[in-house]
């Protein structure tokens, strides 16, 4: 299958339009009050969803998945500014491809509205095409400096799609575009097998919902891991990274 092949799958649009047009407003409402939309994970739709990924992920994760709490939210604007992650491996945790090929854990990016070359797209080099793949698999600071650029793939995406990849797999979204008609708004988390030890200081299982408390904890760890730990040498006595801290370690398994 490809995601053996290749590192990454994508499915049709499986999400209703009424469901992404839910999730399009609740990120607006959030973003017109001036809040980061990482907030917006306070609303149910985003958890709610995962009924029409369950089993596409049961299939390729097995039936016992968890979530692991490691959300972000994004909106890239449709100016010459906007643009999404810089070229990467997503590469937290280490050795999660099985004795099959099979990733243990999962990257999931789920698009809500239409992801095109001029509102950042996702670019990904195909994991068969990327020398550096299995060295990376080991140590998570593998550069990707030996690709031909031909072997680049550009992931032009209808809103309703879930994207999947492995821990490895080089990716990064694009420059956006003045000329772009829409913001690309779409939201990231990770998945894991059940069956293996948690390979972050939390798992949840999604079967039982998603309390309001732990939606709140879940939004502290994504800021401080995506957003405030790129500051440079952040203060260690600055409340709100305490802040940030403290609900994080609340985070239990749940
Ligand atoms: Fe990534």
């Amino acid at each position: 299958m490809q995601l053996r092949e290749e590192g990454y799958f994508q499915t049709s649009p499986i999400i209703p339009d009424s469901m992404l047009q839910e999730m399009r407003e609740c990120i607006e409402i959030v973003r017109r009050h001036g809040f980061p939309v990482m907030f917006s994970l306070v609303y149910d739709v985003f958890y709610s969803v995962f009924s029409y990924f369950d089993s596409i992920l049961t299939h390729i994760l097995g039936s016992e998945y968890k979530l692991i709490p490691n959300f972000w939210v994004y909106y890239i604007d449709p100016t010459d500014a906007g643009k999404g992650f810089e070229p990467h491996r997503d590469a937290e945790y280490v050795n999660t491809i099985d004795a099959h090929g099979m990733p243990t854990v999962l990257t999931l990016w789920v698009t809500i509205t239409d992801a095109t070359p001029l509102n950042s797209c996702m670019y990904i080099l195909p994991k068969d095409r990327d020398p550096q793949y299995n060295q990376a698999i080991h140590d998570l600071k593998t550069n990707a400096n030996q690709l031909a650029l031909e072997d680049i793939r550009a992931l032009p995406t209808k809103a309703g799609i879930l994207s999947c990849w492995d821990q490895y797999v080089f990716h990064w979204g694009s420059r956006s575009s003045k000329r772009a008609p829409h913001p690309r708004i779409s939201y990231a988390m990770y998945c894991q097998r059940g069956d293996v030890d948690p390979v972050d200081n939390a798992i949840i299982d999604m079967r039982n919902g998603i309390d309001f408390k732990t939606r709140l904890e879940v939004i502290c760890k994504g800021m401080h891991r995506y957003s405030y730990l790129s500051v440079q040498s952040p203060d260690p006595r600055d409340p709100l990274l305490s802040f940030l801290e403290r609900h994080i370690a609340n985070l239990k398994n749940v």
